[in-house]
């Protein structure tokens, strides 16, 4: 039995059915470019009897597909299966994926059909599809809450009636590894021309067990894994596909498979995906999170410095990131701070050195986060820590629909209480208006604003994400308040504080 693992990536179908998550054609047309050239086998681009849009993006990620081949999903019905036949029209390479509920709860319930109508359903619809297309896949919805023996007679007529792929999701994600390989185990064991068809893996996300379960199915016998970039998919999600194919990767000692995947295309992968859907990836995501390779305690950054795999089991740069991030807090060490700033090209005497170190301590003791701004003022200013030239003291703002927004803004600036008072197209915008009528900063644009929810309900904290922009360099704030505005103004002073901070100690050193 060959090693191969065929990827098959359902991000543009059931990752864009989870809430939020609707991307435009030209959007999907996007991932699907980035998705054929890192190598993915088969790209699912939708479910085209569901809607117009559905059905537009797999006719045109058909046209735009250059090697991987395309699939549209459809019901055992020859309505659907039209459309998945006449949406895949244009592709090179082109699958039919048809589906139908096998566990006697869906059958019951959903599908209020006898088993024994749904078996008819199956070899009708395959044998349907497969008069119009070669490549036919068939999924045995909820598989892993049938009972085996349908289980068994359900995946013996799809293959019968041509599926050259069988697919046994676990839709609800309630099947745990061992149960799952169990499963696969079980088919490749009993259905007698199994060999004929490739077996597939969907698992869903439900109790973080997707990877696991994929991967124990592959152990058991399944060829292709069904997943999604940044594992995105119906509630909690599916399959995440940088951890599958990391998993691989990193393990081939015990996953001795392979897949066709460039894994340095993952990270670029994964963050147009989140561009494009607006959502980002918790910062501890396996592979791609954006702590994923920081390093803060000063034990682990000083193993890192030696020797990178002392905390490290794949290098950044193998799923396409930048180098591993020695993070400065709190819990770091002399020599991570040395190698900061060696990085930022600041090379300090060991006195110097010494003295600024015992500054960083302080000031991280106080400062959840210290950026690459604040290290260059500890170590290069004279007292050496960071100045906030600006202080929020207060704020009122009249917001609403019945007439200009305003904003009563008060500062402390080199230790001055000064007020302005601003209108605006609404109160964030009425409130940085009177922030430049405070403090000059002519040259400078708001480059980006962001605002998130920390917590939940309407007395949620509100994040609120600033970036500068003057000559070229970029300058971040952040604040949090429960009420949004002043989030927003915090955010903005922090930011502010930072390009004042850069004009005047280092000219030269900003990072976007
Ligand atoms: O989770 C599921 O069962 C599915 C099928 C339609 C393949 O997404
Ligand atoms: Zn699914």
């Amino acid at each position: 039995m060959s090693n191969r693992v065929f990827i098959f990536d359902t991000t543009l179908r059931d990752g864009e059915q989870s809430p939020g998550y609707s991307m435009t054609l030209n959007e999907k047309l996007q991932m699907a470019e980035m998705l054929d050239k890192m190598g993915v086998d088969i790209i699912e681009a939708g479910f085209p009897a569901a809607s117009r849009g559905d059905y537009d993006a797999v006719y045109k990620v058909s046209q735009q597909c250059k090697s991987a081949i395309v699939a549209g999903l459809c019901r055992a019905l020859h309505k659907d299966i039209d459309a998945v036949i006449q949406a895949t029209g244009p592709a090179q390479r082109k699958r039919i994926h048809t589906f139908i509920s096998t566990s006697a709860l869906h059958m019951k319930h959903k599908l209020q059909l006898e088993p024994a109508r749904v078996l008819e359903m199956i070899k009708e619809s395959v044998a349907y599809a497969r008069q119009h297309c070669d490549d036919v896949e068939w999924s045995a919805e909820d598989a892993t809450r049938t009972e085996h023996d349908f289980l068994c007679k359900a995946v013996e007529t799809a293959i019968a009636a041509g599926a050259r792929t069988v697919n046994i999701p676990d839709t609800v994600g309630y099947s745990v590894p061992e149960e799952y390989g169990k499963i696969i185990a079980m088919l490749k064991n009993r259905v007698p021309n199994i060999d004929k068809a490739i077996i597939s893996t969907h698992c869903h996300n439900d109790l973080g067990l997707a990877v696991a379960n994929s991967i124990a199915g592959v152990n058991n016998g399944a060829r292709q894994i069904e997943c999604t970039i940044n594992g995105i998919g119906e509630r909690a999600g599916n399959a995440s596909m940088e951890e599958v194919v990391m998993a691989f990767r990193t393990r081939p000692d015990i996953l001795p498979y392979d897949t066709g995947v460039i894994s340095e295309l993952i990270m670029p992968a994964s963050r147009l995906l989140s561009q494009i859907t607006g959502f980002s990836v918790q910062p501890n995501k396996a592979v791609v999170g954006a702590n994923a390779f920081a390093h803060e305690s000063g034990i682990h950054q000083d193993g890192m410095l030696k020797n990178a795999s002392t905390y490290e089991i794949m290098t950044p740069e193998s799923v396409g990131r930048d180098k591993s991030d020695l993070v400065l807090g709190k819990h770091s060490g002399r020599n991570a701070f040395r190698t900061k700033l060696q990085s930022l090209g600041l090379n300090l005497t060991e006195d110097d050195l010494n003295a600024a170190f015992e500054r960083f301590k302080d000031f991280a003791d106080r400062k959840k986060k210290v950026s690459d701004d604040d290290l260059v003022v500890i170590a290069t200013s004279k007292d050496g820590i960071p100045k906030e030239r600006i202080r929020f003291i207060a704020l009122g703002v009249k917001s609403g629909s019945f007439g200009p927004q305003e904003a009563e803004l008060e500062l402390e600036v080199d230790g001055e209480i000064k007020k302005a008072k601003a209108t605006g197209k609404g109160p964030v915008d009425a409130c940085f208006k009177a922030m430049r009528v405070l403090v000059r900063h002519d040259d400078a644009v708001l480059a980006n604003y962001e605002l998130k929810a920390l917590t939940q309900g309407s007395d949620a904290k509100g994040e609120v994400n600033i970036k500068l922009s003057e000559h070229g360099h970029a300058f971040n704030g952040i604040g949090i308040d429960s009420d949004v505005i002043v989030a927003s103004c915090r955010a903005y002073i922090d930011a502010l504080n930072r390009l004042l901070a850069g004009r005047n100690v280092v000219p030269a050193k900003a990072k976007a």
